[in-house]
This record gives structure tokens, C-alpha cells and sequence, in this order.
């Protein structure tokens, strides 16, 4: 998977792709990140980004011509993705990650200011919202999606069967996990998990994680239901 990002802020990504899961899934080859630096495609001597928008009401708005002269710039592979990230966009889920994490390039736009001009939008594939509520940047926002995706490919992880059993997996939250010791501060570890009867563990884990959802995301039983229907 190639991740190509376009900023206007490249040194924001420079510690974050460089630890953990992301640094060793680049050093085992499996996904290759490019950040694209926005501003050399900017206009005039300054190399301007952005600019005041028609009709007035403060704050700036990306231009669209260095937007689509940066995306030109890219050479592009046939399964790609083009992403403008932006809080009015899909919101993102874990099944979104999964569908994304099918592609082989994807092309993430990063907005800032009040956003960028609209006639950007023909020029993309799809809007993503990392969730309702808005942030300075796409910066961060793409770092969700990167780390979202990554961690499904095949072989970053290492443990793949474990991401079957995570929360949002089969529209469920994760059951609750324990790890030494025994005890903490009064606080045991259910014994059931300590019994070796790896069938009752199962059925444990499965009634937890219902449990749990119709206290916690009722909303996700909800969305089972429709599916099913
Ligand atoms: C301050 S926001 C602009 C918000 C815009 N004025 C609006 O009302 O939709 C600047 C940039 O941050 C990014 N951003 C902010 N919130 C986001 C979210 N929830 N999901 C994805 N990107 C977001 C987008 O790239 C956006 O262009």
C-alpha cells in the first residue's frame, strides 16, 4: 500500500511515521508513505496556498491550483483512492478502513484554514470525516486513517487472528482483558479466564462482549439488527 499525503505542513508527519507499527511496516516494505509538501506548488514568488474567499466572512480557504497541480504531480497506480479529508465527509468506521485498506495507493488531501475552495471536490474520489467535531487540520486526521489502514494489512501485525477479536469487529465492543497479576489493589481476574477451559473462555469473551455493547454502543446492536434483517 503506497499512502501519498499532501500538506501544507510536511514536518507534522516527521516523528509520527518514524515509531512503532508504521516504522515497521515501512521497514518490512509493506506500505510506503510519501508526504508531498503542498507549498512549492504554490502561486507567485510567495508560493501562496490559499487565499480570502468570495463573499467575505474572514478566515482563509485553500486554493485550487496548487491542490490540483500537487495531485497532477503524483504518478498514480490503477487501484488508487483520492481522499479529501474534511469533517463534512463519510465518517470514518472501521468497515471504511477495511474497504480503504483494499486499494493499492491511496492519496490523502489535508485541508486547513476554513477548508479548501469547492471546485477542489471534482478532482477526488470521496470526503472522509474522521469523526463530528472539527480539528485545525487534515494532518491529524490522516494519521487515522494511515494507522487505521496499515494495521489491517496482512503481515504488519504479526497476529492477524487478534484483529477478529477487537471491538467493532461483527458490529461488537471488545471484551475485557486482563494481563498479570492475579490481583491488583483487591481487583481479581475473573478465574474463569485462569481455568484453561479455552470453549467456556469463548463463550465468556462472546457474552461479555455483548454485555458490554448494549451497556456501552446499544447503537451498534441497533445496526446488527438492520444488517440481519
Ligand atoms: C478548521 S477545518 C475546516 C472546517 C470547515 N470550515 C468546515 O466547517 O467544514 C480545517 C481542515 O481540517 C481538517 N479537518 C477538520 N476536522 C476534520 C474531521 N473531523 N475529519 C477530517 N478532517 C478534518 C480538514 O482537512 C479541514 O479542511
Amino acid at each position: 500500500m503506497k499512502f501519498e499525503v499532501i500538506t501544507l505542513f510536511p514536518g507534522f508527519f516527521t516523528s509520527a511515521l518514524d515509531q512503532s507499527i508504521l516504522k515497521k511496516a515501512q521497514n518490512k516494505a509493506l506500505i510506503e508513505i510519501y508526504i508531498h509538501d503542498l507549498r512549492p506548488f504554490g502561486l507567485g514568488p510567495h508560493k501562496v496556498c490559499d487565499d480570502v474567499p468570495y463573499g467575505g466572512g474572514g478566515g482563509m480557504l485553500m486554493c485550487v491550483e496548487p491542490l490540483v497541480k500537487a495531485l497532477e504531480s503524483i504518478p498514480k497506480v490503477p487501484q488508487k483512492r483520492i481522499i479529501l479529508l474534511t469533517p463534512q465527509g463519510e465518517k470514518l468506521t472501521q468497515k471504511k478502513l477495511k474497504v480503504l485498506s483494499e486499494y493499492d495507493q491511496l492519496i490523502i488531501v489535508c485541508g486547513r484554514y476554513h477548508g479548501v475552495d469547492e471546485r477542489f471536490k471534482a478532482y477526488i474520489d470521496e470526503e472522509i470525516s474522521i469523526g463530528d467535531y472539527v480539528i485545525n487540520g487534515g494532518e491529524t486526521a490522516s494519521l487515522v486513517l494511515i494507522e487505521g489502514v496499515t494495521r489491517l494489512i496482512p503481515g504488519v501485525l504479526g497476529h492477524e487472528g487478534s484483529l477478529t477479536q477487537e471491538t467493532f469487529e461483527h458490529d461488537l465492543l471488545g471484551y475485557p482483558q486482563y494481563t498479570r497479576p492475579p490481583v491488583f489493589a483487591g481487583q481479581k481476574v475473573p478465574g474463569i479466564l485462569v481455568s484453561g477451559d479455552h470453549k467456556a473462555i469463548s463463550q465468556w469473551r462472546k457474552k461479555k462482549a455483548l454485555h458490554i455493547t448494549r451497556k456501552k454502543r446499544p447503537d451498534l446492536l441497533d445496526e446488527l439488527d438492520h444488517e440481519q434483517d
